[in-house]
């Protein structure tokens, strides 16, 4: 065999041999399946870098309404209602949250970044994931379950999870 020959040999036997390893890993490497288990390595990283590119794209540029009582109070019923299952309130973390992969934040305590919940996030962004879900997460898209102006109330209460809110939200989340 001359040079080029073993070049171009050894070439297709690496594009060969990459999927049958990717294969033999799936099949018996014992991947992580299980809610229970620990991520793949880079995992966070490799759903994040899209996520936030796309959402980065998408986010409305409108402004959200203003953080009325109304607004709020009527957020804190749709966050009751439709979220505090998975995502809890400031005294009662979710149980069903902290069974699921990836976990559910809690979105009225102090997160890894120091801030509360989502409130360091931009309203639009918290709108998109509300609208839209996060796939391969727990987290449902309410697009077609709520209504905009529902999904911005709610929104904007999670963006103010550390301030102080109208007495009926704060009954309701618990602060
Ligand atoms: C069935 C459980 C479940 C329900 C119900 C649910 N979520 Fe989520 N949510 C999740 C999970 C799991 C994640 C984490 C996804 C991830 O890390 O990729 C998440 C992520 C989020 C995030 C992003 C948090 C961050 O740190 O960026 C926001 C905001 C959010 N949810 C808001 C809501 C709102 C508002 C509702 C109700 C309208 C809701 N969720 C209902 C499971 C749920």
């Amino acid at each position: 065999m001359n040079r080029t020959t073993l070049a171009i040999v050894s070439f297709f036997a690496g594009v060969l041999l990459l999927p049958l390893v990717v294969y033999l890993y799936l099949a018996f490497g014992r991947p992580p399946v299980a809610t229970a288990d620990a991520p793949l390595p880079m995992e966070a990283e490799i759903v994040q870098i899209p996520l936030e590119a796309r959402i980065h794209r998408e986010m409305p540029s409108n402004s959200p309404p203003p953080a009325s009582d109304e607004n709020l109070n009527a957020g804190a019923g749709i966050y009751e209602d439709k979220c505090e299952v998975c995502h809890g309130t400031q005294d009662q973390p979710s149980a069903i949250g902290k069974t699921i992969f990836p976990r559910a934040p809690q979105l009225w305590v102090k997160q890894i970044s120091g801030a509360v919940g989502v409130s360091d996030d931009p309203v639009g962004v918290t709108y998109w994931k509300v609208s839209n879900g996060i796939r391969l997460s727990g987290m449902p898209a309410f697009g077609k379950a709520l209504t905009e102006k529902q999904m911005w109330q709610v929104s904007l209460l999670l963006s103010m999870a550390d301030k102080p809110l109208p007495a009926e939200a704060s009954k309701i989340v618990g602060r």
